[in-house]
């Protein structure tokens, strides 16, 4: 693991018109508690939802299980400053999206702020961290697994930036996306 001062152990910062990506801090976690508690996001975010208020221990855990399998990212807006989000580019850790010999990632992403929600955002962040896992770690696959059927902003997301529904899981309830690299390439490198 790389040496830093920061919870995500890495020194990636990355940055889009609006956003700036940057490694996630102990500290995110204090601002990212409030939000965790609102029952709307939790749900979007948390496939199965603890039934006791969200704590700083909690978040961290499934944090450090994200920064060990990927880069953890904070989102902070350029314009007001605010951290609003995290997001983790991850190596693919479920079964039923490996392939053998392939490099895959999945991404896992949360802005906190629902007022902050359908202004592209969203788009911005991956746009930019799939271009860092395509072009730089030169991955094979980009697969956002795990998406509930009923997330229309999770599924309009993917579909927006050109991914296709690879896999039904739970008779339905649950999509993974993916773009392979031809496509990618096709669609963004052309
Ligand atoms: C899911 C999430 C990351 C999407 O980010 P966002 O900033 O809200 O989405 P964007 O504004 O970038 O929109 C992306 C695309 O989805 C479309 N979209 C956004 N909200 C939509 C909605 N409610 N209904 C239909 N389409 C929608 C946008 O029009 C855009 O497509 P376009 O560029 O073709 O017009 C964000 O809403 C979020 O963090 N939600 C809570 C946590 C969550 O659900 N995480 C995913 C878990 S699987």
């Amino acid at each position: 693991m790389i040496q830093t001062n920061n919870f995500a152990c890495h020194n990636i910062h990355l940055e889009t018109e609006r956003l700036k990506l940057r490694p996630f801090k102990d500290a995110d976690f204090d601002i990212a508690i409030p939000f965790y508690r609102d029952p709307e996001f939790l749900s979007a975010i948390e496939e199965s939802p603890p039934d006791k208020p969200i704590t700083k221990e909690y978040l961290k855990k499934a944090g450090k299980f994200m920064r060990d399998s990927g880069f953890l990212f904070a989102i902070v807006e350029k314009a007001s400053g605010r951290t609003i989000g995290e997001v983790c580019l991850q190596w693919m850790n479920l079964d039923r999206a490996k392939i053998e010999g392939e490099k895959i990632m999945r991404l896992p992403i949360g802005i906190w702020d629902k007022t902050l929600w359908g202004k592209g955002y969203g788009k911005e962040v991956v746009r930019c961290l799939m271009a860092h896992a395509f072009e730089k770690l030169e991955i094979d696959r980009f697969c956002p697994v795990d998406v509930p059927v009923d997330n229309i902003r999770s599924r309009a997301l993917w579909q927006s930036l050109g991914l296709t529904i690879t896999r039904e899981v739970d008779d339905g309830e649950i999509l993974d996306y993916e773009i392979t690299r031809s496509e990618y390439e096709r669609i963004y490198l052309k």
